[in-house]
């Protein structure tokens, strides 16, 4: 087998680099400015209100209250929120006992709602 030479190898090696980055990072197409009222609730009751709801959380979720802005923005000042749904360590993983994430680009628009300042 005929070797590479160095600068060869150093594009094999960029090449690599830029297909496993690509397929790793779906590009989510982001709004410039996330809001709780524009965007936070619908995600949060599609993934979380089956056992976060106002009228439901007391039986489903031990009490845990994410179901209005200050009990989420709350929650997201403690490192739960995103602990949870990215399912860190430390943190009970949400959606609990689910076993699996919520999509990708839903879990990006809480991470830039909460680093942006929870607005509302
Ligand atoms: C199937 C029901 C269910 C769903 C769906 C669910 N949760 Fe929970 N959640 C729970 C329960 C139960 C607890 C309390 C767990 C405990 O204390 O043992 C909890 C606790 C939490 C906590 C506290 C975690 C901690 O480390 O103490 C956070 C934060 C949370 N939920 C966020 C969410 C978010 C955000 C979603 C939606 C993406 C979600 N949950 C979806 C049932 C659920």
């Amino acid at each position: 087998m005929k070797y590479l030479t160095k600068k060869e190898k150093l594009l094999v090696c960029i090449s690599i680099l830029l297909l496993v980055s690509c397929n790793n990072t779906k590009q989510c197409d982001l709004p410039a400015t996330v809001t709780y009222k524009e965007h936070i609730t619908t995600a949060i009751e599609t993934n979380c209100f089956m056992c976060h709801a106002e009228d439901v959380y007391k039986e489903k979720a031990s009490r845990y209250k994410i179901y209005n802005y200050e009990h989420l923005k709350k929650s997201a000042q403690s490192g739960q929120l995103i602990g949870s749904i990215t399912h860190a360590q430390g943190y009970i993983a949400m959606p609990y006992r689910k076993g699996v994430k919520i999509d990708s680009c839903t879990i990006e628009l809480i991470k830039k709602w909460v680093v942006t300042g929870m607005q509302q």
